[in-house]
């Protein structure tokens, strides 16, 4: 399973690709805004801290003025992933820079119908939203579910990518479900190192070992 983390804020990137447990990176034109930074640069940035992909969402709502932004985004660096919204155009988008050996992740999935086209588009990424899904009384990882069963029917090569996942639990089911990628925001994927018996286990090795006396270094 594919770590990907959802954020444009390099610190928190770098901090975690230093882990080993990074496998690409996941931004939005939210999380641009939030970043306070400009697209391109921290784009290219992002690129040159990890090696996997680095989703880059276009902003147009047709294909025309797509496949433009596309052509500006593809050039930022080899890893860029170009990020498409599921509509007709974002998926005639999908079509044609997936022809062309571009990675692109087909966003904004909230039904498994929509899920199958964009795996028909050629998708390397398909991106439900669990988290909003959920929030809308739907259930996200039933979602997910109905993805993994139909993709696995027909042997489709686009690859699951559970998005807004917003706890830890999210991020288990996932798993247990079999989707390909999950990216959540880095405290989500900081928070499943953590377990209070874990803290406490420490905390009696360490009052122990300083009874002993001993150092090791
Ligand atoms: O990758 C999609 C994600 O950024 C959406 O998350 O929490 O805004 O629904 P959220």
């Amino acid at each position: 399973m594919k770590f990907f983390v959802d954020t444009a804020d390099t610190a928190d990137i770098r901090e975690l690709a230093a882990t080993g447990l990074l496998d690409g990176v996941t931004t939005n034109p939210t999380l641009i805004h939030k970043s306070g930074r400009k697209f391109m640069e921290v784009v290219e940035e992002i690129c040159g801290i990890v090696d996997g992909p680095v989703s880059a969402e276009v902003v147009a709502l047709d294909h025309e003025t797509m496949m433009k932004e596309a052509e500006i985004l593809r050039k930022i660096a080899d890893n860029v992933c170009i990020k498409v919204p599921l509509t007709i155009d974002g998926l005639k988008t999908c079509k044609a820079l997936t022809d062309e050996g571009t990675l692109v992740n087909v966003t904004l999935c909230f039904s498994a119908n929509q899920a199958l086209l964009a795996a028909k588009a050629g998708a390397s990424f398909i991106s439900p939203f669990v988290g909003r899904h959920d929030d809308n009384g739907f259930d996200g990882l039933k979602l997910i579910e109905d993805i993994r069963l139909i993709y696995d029917n027909y042997q489709f090569d686009t690859e699951i990518l559970a998005a807004s996942l917003r706890h830890p639990i999210h991020v288990l089911e996932c798993a247990k479900i079999g989707a390909d990628v999950i990216t959540a925001p880095p405290a989500v994927i900081k928070m499943l190192s953590k377990h209070v018996l874990t803290d406490k286990g420490l905390e009696g090795f360490a009052a122990d070992w300083a009874k002993t006396g001993q150092t090791i270094i």
